[in-house]
């Protein structure tokens, strides 16, 4: 299998934004929640597209199909990974990798001092991942909340951080 990654084109526009429902089903998924991402989740890519701080989106292909998306947040001193996603069959692959390390590329070139990436604390699988691919520092806040009210969702135990344990 042969994987280019190159920038994103607006005839990308379909199936990039059906790629950022295969995000919001993930994270429906992995919470239990169907509420995750409202009646019209490929309008997050939409407003994704509109976010001033978009400094690139690339897609990776494979055999003229569009298979990933990722893209870069310019914050100034630092940059952002967001999204990265892979289309369900064909992740595993590595293409994640290979989307995650042109993001790395670009953010050196633009002399960021460093790189974040942020997934939900919920995505295991992706927090493995990005791990692997290198990010292996806690780099800024831990979003630490407390339920006020009946959530849609049950938390689950498991995390240890400095000695407590968390849900997440
Ligand atoms: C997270 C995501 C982008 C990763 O993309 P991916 O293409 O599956 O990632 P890769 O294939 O590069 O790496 C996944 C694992 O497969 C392994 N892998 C890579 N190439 C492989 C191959 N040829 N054969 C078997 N395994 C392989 C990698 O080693 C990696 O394992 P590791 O994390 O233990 O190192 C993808 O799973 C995805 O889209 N998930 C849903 C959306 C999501 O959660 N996005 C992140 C939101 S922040």
């Amino acid at each position: 299998m042969t994987v280019a990654v190159r920038d994103y084109s607006p005839k990308d526009y379909e199936v990039c934004r059906h790629l950022w429902v295969e995000l919001t089903l993930h994270h429906r998924e992995i919470y239990g929640d169907p509420t995750i991402g409202g009646d019209d989740p490929g309008s997050g890519f939409d407003a994704y597209l509109e976010v001033p701080e978009r400094v690139g989106s690339w897609v990776a292909v494979s055999d003229s199909h569009v298979v990933g998306l990722t893209g870069l947040f310019d914050h100034g001193f630092s940059g952002e990974v967001e999204p990265v996603v892979v289309a369900g069959g064909w992740r595993h692959q590595g293409i994640g990798r290979v989307l995650i390390e042109r993001v790395v590329a670009e953010a050196c070139g633009r002399g960021f001092e460093y790189l974040a990436i942020r997934p939900v604390a919920r995505n295991v699988a992706a927090i493995q991942n990005f791990y692997a691919a290198g990010f292996r520092t806690l780099g800024g806040h831990i979003d630490l909340t407390m339920d006020l009210k009946e959530r849609r969702h049950r938390w689950l135990d498991g995390v240890n951080l400095h000695g407590r344990d968390f849900h997440y």
